[in-house]
């Protein structure tokens, strides 16, 4: 299995990130069913990045895995002219595509309403190896 071979990378980070993302997972619907190794095996491999002010994060239909835990300042996400919600720091966002193996689901902006620029979500790319590992996860999304 190749997938085994898949070296994943520690980023380290301080202590209050690793506790942000940490509660992000476990109180994500989708994420909190991993085990508590894969959700310390998930924060490890995240690492920090910036959102550009006033630019899209993630635009629906397009193919992306990259998962997002926000922590500063809020993004809203929108289906076509519908608006759904506000994200707040210390949430995930853009788990669904890569747990249900589909286009990403919505649109995700920056808050316009929001003056404070948003700022270092963090993010991993060794998550679908993880999701592809996960027996319990899989057991929920089939
Ligand atoms: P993903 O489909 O990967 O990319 C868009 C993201 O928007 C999605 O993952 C979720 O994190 C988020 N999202 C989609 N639909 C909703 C919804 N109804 N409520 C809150 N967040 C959503």
């Amino acid at each position: 299995n190749q997938l085994t071979h898949v070296t994943l990378t520690n980023y380290s980070k301080s202590e209050e990130s690793r506790e942000l993302i940490q509660k992000a997972l476990l109180e994500n619907d989708f994420m909190k069913h991993l085990e508590a190794s894969q959700i310390l095996t998930i924060m490890d491999c995240m690492y920090p990045t910036t959102l550009a002010q006033g630019c899209c994060v993630i635009q629906e239909g397009d193919d992306g895995s990259t998962v997002y835990v926000l922590e500063e300042g809020s993004v809203e996400v929108t289906k076509g002219e519908q608006k759904l919600c506000t994200i707040e720091p210390g949430k995930v966002f853009g788990e669904l595509a890569i747990l249900y193996n589909c286009t990403r689901t919505a649109t995700v902006t920056e808050d316009v309403n929001c003056d404070k620029m948003t700022d270092r979500p963090v993010y991993s790319d060794g998550l679908r190896v993880i999701m592809q590992q996960s027996g319990p996860l899989k057991m929920q999304l089939y």
